[in-house]
């Protein structure tokens, strides 16, 4: 469920019109329902409340500082795959023992802020990476906690891009080779060797893969186990999908009745803490697109819609052939007619398209189009492609929205630019 809803023929962002915050803002812009943002968080939270898990937001799919704020106000903890996130993190005062950092290249200088920031843990990728942390820890004379990422090598049924967890994929460490760090965990002093992670791709609407990979983490977990090694967290990563079309995904609920029954013989509340890195779950419904149309074109084959958001706001389309559902703003009334169009943008790239052969009633130029569930991997994928500067990102809490992030400017393009006269 999310909060942007008709009332009448007027799409609203909970308490306010759309249009309203359009005529405001300029298009096109991206918004954020804050609710839903919570609505997601809480329903994860409180479908594995038995266990308090950590929950750490991915926030890679959406970074947006306001957004960040009223999830950690609100408990969430964070994880973070740069130096950048990092920085945004802290700026948005999570408590540090609730970061986790993944990533297959990590850096030295990334490590070393990282730890001087007292994260919580660091998901390894590798074993030069161990031995990186393992140095830098020890030049900051700490003693720094990493969980093990496994590869457990399960397909989940989702687009090629974004199937991370099987031997195909650059993720994670073999079983084999992650069990004997495990057993050689003195070679490296100043790490702890706290716990296992998971992440077996984004956007899985089925359960399986994820009971799949989970029984295959504790069979490892047992190994190590037996041999001295106690895990104090499992990290069983993000994936969970939404619905964008026609998916029927599992719920929070229909998840954690799922997988909770696997850990009947491990005792989470105190023995070992599951963690939770979900991304897409918590933003992608919650936010959307809009857009103005420019211009029609109708071409002997084919009609085009062109609107002023390009495949540099949102490339999902372009590079993942991702379905958006995309409705007008404001429905028309009486008998509407539809025609089969592609949106586009003005890009100069065939591939520039928000929807191919989609099925939209008849719209003017100037109407108000909405890109839906672009919360997850939208803004923070977009571009300054073409020299187009990025939009702003609009928040609304009730009745209320602001800008929470303005619309770059021209000078903004070129703010950390010169021209090298030198070469010239
Ligand atoms: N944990 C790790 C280690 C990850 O790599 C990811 C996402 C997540 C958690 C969060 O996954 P989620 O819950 O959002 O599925 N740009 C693509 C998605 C890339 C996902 C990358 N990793 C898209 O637009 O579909």
């Amino acid at each position: 469920m999310h909060r942007f809803e008709f009332k009448g023929r007027e799409l609203y962002c909970e308490d306010v019109p759309v249009s309203k915050i359009a005529r405001e803002a300029g298009t096109p812009f991206y918004l954020y329902s804050v609710r839903t943002f919570l609505d997601h968080y809480l329903k994860l939270k409180d479908a594995f409340k038995s266990v308090k898990p950590l929950i750490c937001f991915s926030m890679k799919a959406n970074s947006n500082l306001t957004i960040l704020k009223s999830l950690v106000e609100h408990g969430s903890g964070l994880d973070i795959v740069s130096g950048g996130e990092l920085f945004r993190a802290k700026k948005v005062g999570v408590d540090s023992q609730k970061i986790v950092f993944a990533s297959v290249g990590k850096t030295e200088k990334e490590i070393e802020d990282a730890i001087r920031s007292k994260i919580l843990m660091f998901n390894v990728e590798s074993i030069p990476e161990l031995e990186t942390i393992n140095t830098v820890a020890c030049r900051l004379h700490a003693v720094q906690k990493v969980a093990i990422r496994l590869n457990p090598d399960v397909s989940p049924d989702t687009h090629d891009y974004i199937t991370t967890g099987t031997k195909q994929n650059k993720f994670g460490i073999d079983t084999g080779t992650a069990n004997k760090l495990f057993m050689e965990s003195y070679r490296y002093p100043f790490i702890r060797f706290a716990g296992v992670h998971i992440h077996i791709g984004s956007q899985i609407t089925d359960s399986k893969p994820f009971v799949k990979a989970i029984k295959r983490v504790l069979q490892f977990i047992d190994s190590v186990r037996f041999c001295g090694n106690p895990v104090e967290y499992l990290n069983i990563g993000g994936g969970l999908a939404i619905i964008y079309s026609k998916e029927k995904p599992q719920t929070a609920r229909e998840f954690a009745r799922v997988v909770l029954p696997l850990f009947k013989d491990y005792d989470l509340k105190k023995g070992m803490k599951l963690v939770l890195e979900p991304g897409r779950f918590i933003s992608g419904n919650s936010g959307i697109l809009v857009t103005k149309i420019l211009y029609k074109k109708v071409n002997p084959t084919k009609t085009f819609m062109i609107v002023d958001a390009a495949m540099n706001d949102l490339i999902r389309p372009s590079f993942y052939g991702a379905y958006h559902e995309i409705t007008p703003v404001v429905r028309p009334s009486g008998k509407v007619r539809t025609a089969e169009v592609d949106i586009v943008g003005p890009i100069c790239e065939s591939g520039d398209f928000l929807a191919k052969n989609r099925k939209m009633p008849a719209a003017n130029i100037g109407d108000l189009l909405a890109v839906m569930s672009c919360g997850a991997y939208g803004y923070v994928m977009s571009s300054n492609y073409n020299s187009r500067p990025r939009v702003p990102e609009v928040v609304v809490k009730g009745r209320k929205f602001f800008v929470a992030k303005k619309r770059e400017s021209y000078e903004d393009l070129v703010r950390n630019e010169k021209i090298v006269k030198e070469v010239i």
